[in-house]
């Protein structure tokens, strides 16, 4: 008899560790909460406004002109209260039991056309009040050292409201003013590729834990644009959250801006002290979505 783990290893070979770990009886799912250290934002010495680029900088130039305040954090785990978070005040949620016709997440074409539909369709029948998402991104990060994007161990947040306004406007000129007139939101919907997740899983803060005045403007200096994110200050108000093991039919919805109540979420992967060596790397996607109404 041919198990489904092994049809599965057999078509994707690039996925074994993320079924051998299910499987694993030496690999204890990291649960529960946990301190861990978090990289916040610290002011550019010389007192100008902060900004990174996005590739590689002009000759001379640093990447970044702010620097880093590493801070333990405490960060507890949601898993079994997922339901007491709620995205118009914490700007997380999550979806669970979501089922995927995209299983190799190793082209970029094939992943526009069988999983951003999917994705489109979770947000309309999920998110209150939506009637039109425009998906503009999504980041595949593999723990890999040779990996294009890896964890982000930074906390931040992708968009201010400035930003969202002029994404908008990017991808939707002629409807822009139209739709700026109403709700705008945009969420990033996360997921492991090879989960349960055992390593730098992702860590969020509850955004009404979150003043105004910890979030900083950061532009980010892409080739022919300018954009704006947010860096984060510490402050030991805020309540940091993780989702322990998630899984690859979990969802993490990430709201960064929402123009009606303002709600926006802090994150950074973060190295969990409990993950061994053995464990696997952390794979995982995000695709980023406008939503409006
Ligand atoms: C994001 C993000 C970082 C990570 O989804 O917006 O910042 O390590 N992810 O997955
Ligand atoms: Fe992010």
């Amino acid at each position: 008899m041919t198990s489904s783990t092994t049809t599965q290893t057999s078509t994707l070979p690039n996925f074994k560790a993320t079924l051998d770990t299910t499987h694993d009886t030496n690999i204890e799912i990291p649960r529960g909460p946990v301190t861990s250290s978090l990289i916040f934002y610290a002011p550019p010495p010389d007192g100008s406004a902060p900004w990174n680029y996005v590739e590689t900088p002009p000759e001379g130039s640093p990447q970044r002109n702010y620097g880093e305040h590493p801070h333990e954090v405490h960060i507890e785990d949601i898993r079994g209260r997922e339901s007491s978070f709620h995205l118009n005040r914490d700007a997380f949620a999550t979806i669970s039991g979501v089922s995927s016709e995209e299983k190799e997440f190793t082209d970029d074409d094939h992943i526009k056309k069988v999983y951003y539909p999917e994705v489109e369709k979770l947000l309309l029948d999920n998110i209150e009040g939506a009637q039109r998402v425009l998906l503009f991104d999504h980041t595949i990060r593999r723990s890999d050292p040779n990996a294009a994007r890896a964890p982000v161990n930074r906390a931040h947040i992708d968009q201010t409201v400035a930003s969202t306004q002029l994404r908008v406007q990017y991808h939707l000129p002629d409807e822009a003013e139209e739709l700026l007139k109403g709700r705008y939101r945009i969420i990033n919907v996360w997921r492991p590729l090879n989960g349960p997740v055992v390593a730098s899983p992702l860590a969020f803060a509850a955004s009404h834990t979150v003043k105004d005045d910890s979030i900083v403007p950061v532009q980010h200096r892409y080739p022919h644009r300018t954009g704006e994110t947010a860096g984060v200050k510490y402050d030991d108000g805020m309540k940091w959250y993780y989702w322990s093991g998630m899984t690859n039919d979990e969802r993490l919805l990430l709201q960064c801006c929402d123009s009606k109540d303002g709600a926006r979420v802090p994150h950074s992967a973060f190295v969990d002290p409990r993950t061994q060596p053995h464990f696997p790397g952390r794979e995982s996607i995000e695709v980023r979505a406008l939503v409006f109404g």
